[in-house]
């Protein structure tokens, strides 16, 4: 069956390696091995002396158990490794899904979590559950959802805190999208790649893997804690019979983990709530600023700073964010990125915080939204 082009992989592919001051990246500013392996507390030798045979299908066990551990309720049997976190979302639709499954999915969002599933159960059985723009931001509303809801529906999906608007429901929301779920029958597949990242003290909301309804979690060491380039992923899946097919369907796309990464990851989530801490603070940091950037070009853009996550979706007020890339990247070498890539319209952009060098960027931008609107003028 024919799949969607996935907009966003397709512009980092063209820019991300070529544009050297980047305002639209989700992920957080990552370490060296060394780096890693000094916080962890391990040689160097050490990860030399790993063996490059294959690996156990389900993840290493110690790896299973730390990653467990982050859970209040999950037991390292939970737990599946992935070969990235992107292949938990095709192993979910796969497993979890029949062709024409009714599937509702979160707009605008990452790609995947939209095209991948009506990739499955086909074009016409995804419902988008779409966010509103209220007067302090981004908003979800489940009375909505509840209207969408038929018989036919085998699967919600969501992704909190949310990926590019920088959502994040209340714990009585979370909770209340579980019992109405849970009552129906209806598996939720959460993506929780961005938990943790929660901004200004606001208390933090539980995993859904610890709120007891059928769900697929999704989570990694990618953006909370900074270190994509590892490809490590999860899933924890409580139930076993559905956990044996997603297994099943991971023996075809990717067997077992790579041993060198598992060994990294191992060393990763010992110290995962000092790698957290460093992003979090790093996009604190980035938000003051980004307040007052928005603050000086108020007739511009519409902020409203987001609750959580590294990213937020801002409206800019021109007719196409899309138009402003390639004069933007040649003549600053900053790069940006349109909502429509996610499914928004072409006047917003996402903007991300996780990156050391934001404000070198933001400041080329500045100058350059500068000088043309005194060209404009
Ligand atoms: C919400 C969400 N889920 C999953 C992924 C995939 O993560 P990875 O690129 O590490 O496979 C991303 C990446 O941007 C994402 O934003």
């Amino acid at each position: 069956m024919e799949i969607a082009p996935f907009e966003t992989e397709h512009f980092f592919a063209k820019y991300e390696f070529n544009t050297p001051y980047q305002l639209c990246n989700s992920d957080c500013e990552s370490v060296t091995i060394s780096e890693l392996l000094k916080m962890a507390g391990v040689s160097l030798e050490e990860l030399g002396k790993q063996s490059l045979a294959y690996t156990e299908s389900q993840g290493h066990p110690d790896l299973r158990r730390l990653i467990a551990a982050t859970y209040e309720t999950v037991s390292d049997n939970d737990v599946v490794l992935l070969n990235s976190p992107i292949e938990g979302i095709y192993l979910a639709a796969r497993a979890g899904l029949e062709p024409e499954d009714e599937v509702i999915v979160l707009s605008p969002a990452y790609d995947a979590l939209i095209h991948l599933f009506e990739h499955v159960v086909g074009r016409n059985h995804v419902k988008r559950w779409e966010f509103e723009k209220g007067s302090a931001g981004w908003e979800l509303d489940l009375t909505r959802l509840e209207s969408m809801l038929t018989p036919n529906t085998k699967m919600v999906v969501v992704n909190f805190p949310h990926n590019p608007t920088g959502f994040l429901p209340s714990h009585s929301f979370l909770q209340q999208l579980t019992e109405k779920l849970q009552s129906r029958n209806i598996l939720l597949f959460a993506d929780e790649m961005y938990h943790g990242l929660v901004h200004g003290g606001r208390e933090p909301v539980p995993s859904s893997a610890d709120l007891h309804a059928p769900a697929i979690i999704l989570s990694g060491l990618s953006k909370t804690y900074g270190l994509p380039g590892l490809r490590t992923g999860w899933l924890v899946i409580k139930d076993h019979v559905l956990k044996q097919r997603v297994i099943n369907w991971k023996f075809y796309t990717s067997i077992c983990p790579p041993g060198p990464t598992e060994f990294l990851a191992i060393a990763a989530l010992r110290v995962h709530e000092q790698l957290r801490r460093a992003s979090l603070q790093t996009i604190e940091n980035n938000l003051n600023i980004a307040d007052r950037f928005f603050e000086r070009w108020r007739q511009l853009f519409e902020w409203h700073r987001p609750t959580a996550g590294s990213t937020a979706l801002v409206k800019m007020n021109v007719a196409s964010v899309s138009h402003l890339i390639d004069p933007l990247a040649s003549s600053q070498g900053v790069l940006i990125q349109s909502g429509k890539t996610l499914g928004a319209d072409d006047q917003h952009l996402r903007m991300g915080f996780g990156r050391a060098k934001f404000n070198d960027a933001l400041q080329r931008f500045e100058h350059w939204l500068t000088e043309e609107v005194a060209t404009a003028k």
